[in-house]
């Protein structure tokens, strides 16, 4: 276990390249199940999450070829299990991909019901409701989802999502792909990972036409053959390093992004008072007059993202004035307001929203990451807070952003990583 230690108050200032996106990786790689042959997976990022998911896929049989650290080759040709290790999928939310590519290559699916909850109830049962209609049976038993074809093989369907979900609307798609006939998914999400899932679907040979709409159409096909791809730029690690110059003042360049997703995030701290330039895939990011107040209201995707709420409210802890934030797709995302508070922050926080009033300056405290947002937000109040502080639970934190601190070390940041000898082995990361 580790910890990192921060000497706050210096303001950033340099380049950093964005990584590929974690929520796109960890549909990406569950979804090579699908694929009757070999498919080469570049721009992966090097976090633990993925980590956990090609040792699941190596479990059920895949074979995994690092061609170098950010490029695998995975030949799902030969799975000889449809059951995932019980101790490795109960690790990570997005295990639950693993159903939906299990279903639809094989007809059938066992994983793990996904990992506990840090921020409110997570059901998963549009997931669910779309498996159903797709002519699946699902039931829980010891611990494990069991989803299987009644037929032996899908069929396509029309699915109208109760709440905009991110997962199931991958979910279904994945289990769609290989159905026999069409599925319409309505009131689907919209984030470009959906897009970038169904992108690398359509190169094995899929028909998913839609993605980014609310409408996705899928016309089911035969079989899905091996291919290349690149993951798109993480969204969201990128409006975590703007955010952080944000609240540090100066002046770095984020780079291996795509201007358009940054739009939510960049036209909210330009509100604040920062300067956000856009080139090609670069944007240009400045601070160096005072923050101002915003409200916020997180939204799915073109919305402000949920992701990145805990980042911006360390942000407006330092404006001038009260700012209002609204979560509105977790029913309690706020666990990480007390640590905020330990250093100097002014919050209320009343059922979803939270009354942010500007304070001058944070100071620097032994501070907790709760989960992997609320950890980056921590890292961004430390950065900015007058002396030292300690960050524990960073494997939190380590879970969805790539060398964290060697990228802020390069920005000139002074945070280091200490091995944490209090830390137990109990605190094991399961949400994302
Ligand atoms: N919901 C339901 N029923 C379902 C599914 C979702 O009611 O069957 C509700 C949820 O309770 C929530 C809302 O719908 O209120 C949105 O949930 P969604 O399904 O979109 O979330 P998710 O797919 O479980 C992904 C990301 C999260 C991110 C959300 C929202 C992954 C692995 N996780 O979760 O990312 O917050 O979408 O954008 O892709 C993170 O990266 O830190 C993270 C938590």
């Amino acid at each position: 276990m580790a910890k990192y230690i921060v000497q706050g108050g210096k303001p950033l200032f340099g380049e950093v390249e964005i990584s590929g996106a974690k929520n796109a990786a960890v549909a990406i790689i569950p979804a090579a199940l699908l694929v009757d042959g070999v498919c080469r997976i570049e721009n992966i990022p090097q976090i633990s999450d993925v980590t956990l998911c090609l040792r699941i896929l190596e479990e059920l049989g895949a074979n995994i070829r690092s061609i170098n650290r950010h490029t695998v080759e995975i030949d799902a040709r030969h799975i000889h299990s449809t059951r995932t290790s019980y101790e490795l999928a109960r690790k990570i939310r997005a295990s639950y991909y693993l159903i939906g590519a299990l279903l639809g290559r094989f007809g059938q699916a066992e994983v793990a019901m996904p990992g506990g909850c840090n921020f409110g109830v997570r059901p998963i049962d549009q997931h669910v409701k779309g498996f159903a209609t797709l002519g699946a049976k699902v039931v829980v038993e010891g611990g494990f989802i069991h989803a299987s074809a009644e037929t032996g093989r899908l069929h396509g369907a029309n699915i109208y999502l109760d709440v905009v979900s991110v997962g199931a609307t991958m979910n279904i798609m994945m289990a769609a792909v290989m159905a026999e006939g069409n599925t319409i998914i309505e009131n689907a999400a919209k984030e470009p990972h959906i897009v970038d899932l169904a992108n690398f679907l359509n190169s094995m040979g899929a028909n998913i036409r839609g993605a980014g709409t609310d409408t996705i159409k899928i016309r089911g096909v035969d079989h899905l053959t091996g291919g290349s791809y690149a993951i798109i730029p993480d969204q969201i690690e990128a409006g975590t390093y703007m955010a952080a110059v944000a609240a540090t003042g100066g002046q770095v360049l984020v780079k291996n992004i795509i201007p358009k997703h940054m739009d939510c995030i960049t036209a909210k701290l330009q509100e604040c008072g920062v300067e956000v330039e856009e080139r090609e895939d670069t944007l240009l990011v400045r601070r160096t007059g005072k923050l101002q107040k915003a409200n916020v209201k997180t939204l799915p995707y073109p919305g402000f993202p949920t992701d990145m709420q805990p980042q911006i409210t360390a942000v407006l802890c330092l404006a001038e004035g009260t700012s209002l934030v609204t979560e509105s797709v977790w029913n309690s995302r706020y666990q990480y307001v007390d640590e905020l508070k330990r250093m100097g922050a002014h919050i209320q926080v009343d059922d979803k929203t939270a009354v942010v009033e500007g304070v001058d300056h944070l100071t620097g405290a032994p501070i907790q990451a709760c989960d992997l947002r609320a950890g980056a937000a921590m890292v961004i109040a430390a950065l900015a807070a007058q002396g030292q502080s300690e960050i524990s639970c960073v494997q939190y934190i380590e879970r969805g952003y790539e060398d964290i601190v060697e990228k802020l070390r390069a920005l000139g940041a002074d945070i280091r990583s200490v091995e944490d000898p209090c830390e137990g082995a109990e605190l094991e990361a399961h949400i994302s």
